[in-house]
């Protein structure tokens, strides 16, 4: 298996491979940069369908968070980890205790936290063996508002830019899956007087949403076709491709759901298409800002991570100038601003 010439291997400082035979882990912890901090990102459990497949993830969400904590300004580096398993088959006590201990052993250079099928629960039992994890019930709580938020003023931030008010009244937005954070984006974007066209896999979840936010509810396939001004992708990955750029009649994508573009070269086709994209891991980074906020010096303050999470708006609105300055896709002048900031610090 190959790390140090796999294509997304980007020097990183640690990848550890662990293992423990009483309770079956096997486990691959990545530490992609701690220039800005000790590395911090959650932790997936996925049926990989090989190792090197479970190298790969690892090594590009551990660069992802690298990115994201730098462009939110946080005093954090970047890295992951993957537990290689079915959910439904190997989770346990003795399994998650033995990923606690080897957080451990690496001494506070990485802090863990939920991602994909680890729970709360999950990584309180981590926390039986040690303290380097984040987001447990009981501290920064559910981060999900806060990502609401910050993707709500990036949405505002995109609407400022391209025309030159904020001004959301009347305003058409697609919201696609109306889950933990789309269900606040939904109550901020009503409240503001946006129109809510809306789609989900679970009835429950749209009923809901028409009923508390007069949401108009439509199919999954026939989200892309709307004629609305904002879409906002809040469930799935990968949904800006091929296949859906030549069907988006919004001018802006602005949502939470994580690696929006199936491609890189995607962000430089909805460029030239005239859409404004703001890149996903600046937009939603609230969830994360607000856990930072647990490890603060002066302690948790919902008022201090609010208040951190407005600057979302201010670095979209600088993505969004130099990007038409330079011609650019707004991804990869998040990438560089988030390279900027690695190399000279907060
Ligand atoms: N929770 C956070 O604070 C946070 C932070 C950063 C990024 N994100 C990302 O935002 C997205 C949403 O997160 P969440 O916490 O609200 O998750 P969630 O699981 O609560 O909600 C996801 C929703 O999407 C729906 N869905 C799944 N497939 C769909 C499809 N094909 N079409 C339409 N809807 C579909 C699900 O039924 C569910 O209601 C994810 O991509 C997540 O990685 C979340």
């Amino acid at each position: 298996m190959a790390v140090f010439n796999q294509v997304d291997f980007d020097n990183h400082e640690q990848v550890v491979f662990c293992s423990d035979k009483e309770s079956g882990l096997r486990a691959i912890i990545a530490v992609h940069n701690t220039n800005l901090g000790p590395a911090v990102g959650g932790c997936r459990m996925w049926d990989y369908a090989s190792d090197d497949d479970a190298v790969v993830d690892a090594l590009r969400l551990s660069k992802g968070m690298t990115y994201k904590n730098a462009v939110a300004r946080l005093p954090f580096g970047g890295g992951k980890s993957v537990i290689i398993g079915n959910a439904k088959e190997i989770k346990s006590e003795q399994l998650f205790r033995a990923f606690g201990r080897q957080l451990e052993r690496l001494n506070g250079s990485y802090y863990s936290a939920e991602d994909v099928n680890i729970t709360c629960g999950d990584v309180a039992i981590m926390n039986k063996e040690t303290n380097y994890v984040l987001g447990l019930e009981g501290k920064s709580g559910n981060p999900s508002p806060f990502t609401a938020y910050g993707t709500f003023l990036g949405i505002k931030a995109a609407l400022q830019h391209q025309r030159g008010h904020q001004d959301l009244t009347g305003i058409k937005v697609a919201v696609q899956g109306l889950g933990a954070v789309a269900y606040s984006l939904c109550k901020y974007l009503h409240e503001a007087g946006a129109t809510l066209f809306v789609t989900d896999i679970n009835q429950v979840a749209i009923d809901r949403v028409v009923n508390d936010f007069a949401a108009t509810a439509v199919s999954i396939d026939e989200i892309y076709d709307l004629d609305v001004d904002v879409y906002a992708p809040c469930a799935l990955g990968a949904t800006v491709n091929d296949a859906t750029i030549a069907r988006i009649k919004a001018t802006i994508i602005a949502g939470c759901a994580n690696n929006q573009l199936a491609e890189s070269r995607h962000g430089e086709i909805i460029r030239k298409k005239g859409i404004l994209y703001a890149p996903d891991y600046v937009i939603n980074a609230g969830g994360i800002i607000n856990v930072y906020y647990e490890t603060a010096p002066e302690g948790y303050s919902a008022e201090a991570s609010n208040k951190h999470v407005e600057g979302i708006f201010n670095t979209l609105t600088e993505i969004f100038a130099r990007s038409e300055k330079e011609q650019k896709s707004t991804h990869l002048i998040a990438d560089e601003l988030a390279q900027e900031i690695i190399k000279n610090g907060l």
